[in-house]
């Protein structure tokens, strides 16, 4: 039986009261946080860093998956480790030597993954997928919370399911961007097995409510 994990991305939470905002989504459920980082210049916007993770880290006890949008993605990655980071993705795209980023982040003593942007092919994880930890699609293209699902992000969360099952290794295989209730669900169907959800959670008043509600979706 899958175990599947709902990962709130920090990204639409209240910036301003951003200790108690992941008390209190872990508190409603929440199995990881989802941590943005954006630079402006892989991504056209600009967000947060490892100053803020080492902040957060003392209020949760879940894994802090940190998704890095930067470029270049090696020289950041000890600061976040140092910050208390659990796992780290990076684009492939973004990495000059992917096996080598893929090493530092382990060697750091964290989670290694490569996301997927929607134009992005699957390729890069041909030679390395006993480096990885997570593979991450994105159901978006980066850059912003509250996009809408791009529903072509189904057929390569198909493939990744079938390359991490023909790998024989324990693989998180994750989808963000666009996460709904009303969603979630096929993308369980189509094989992932951890959900991003910023703007469906972080709008609503009881962030309980909503994941109680993809929890539903997900036991159907
Ligand atoms: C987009 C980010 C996502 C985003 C998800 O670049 O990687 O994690 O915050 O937000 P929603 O769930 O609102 O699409
Ligand atoms: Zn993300």
């Amino acid at each position: 039986m899958t175990t599947f994990r709902i990962a709130p991305s920090i990204l639409s939470a209240d910036f301003a009261r951003l200790g108690e905002e992941v008390r209190n989504v872990v508190a409603a459920g929440a199995d990881i946080i989802h941590f943005d980082v954006m630079d402006n210049h892989y991504v056209p916007n600009l967000t947060i860093g490892p100053l803020v993770c080492h902040a957060i880290r003392p209020h949760v006890q879940v894994p802090i998956d940190v998704h890095l949008m930067v470029k270049p993605v090696d020289r950041i990655i000890p600061d976040f480790a140092k910050a208390g980071a659990n796992i780290i993705t990076f684009h492939p795209e973004a990495s000059e030597h992917i096996d080598r980023t893929l090493q530092l982040i382990r060697d750091s003593g964290c989670k290694a993954g490569l996301v997927f942007n929607p134009g992005t092919p699957m390729h890069y994880l041909d030679y390395v997928m006993d480096k990885i930890d997570m593979i991450l699609i994105m159901s978006v293209n980066p850059g912003f919370g509250g996009q809408s699902f791009i529903a072509e992000a189904l057929k390569k969360i198909t493939i990744a399911r079938r390359m991490i099952d023909e790998s024989g290794r324990d693989i998180l295989l994750e989808v963000d961007g666009g996460i709904k209730v009303d969603n979630i669900r096929a993308a369980a169907e189509a094989g992932a097995d951890t959900f991003v959800a910023g703007s469906a959670i972080f709008s609503q008043p009881d962030y309980k409510e909503v994941i109680d509600a993809m929890r539903a979706e997900l036991a159907k």
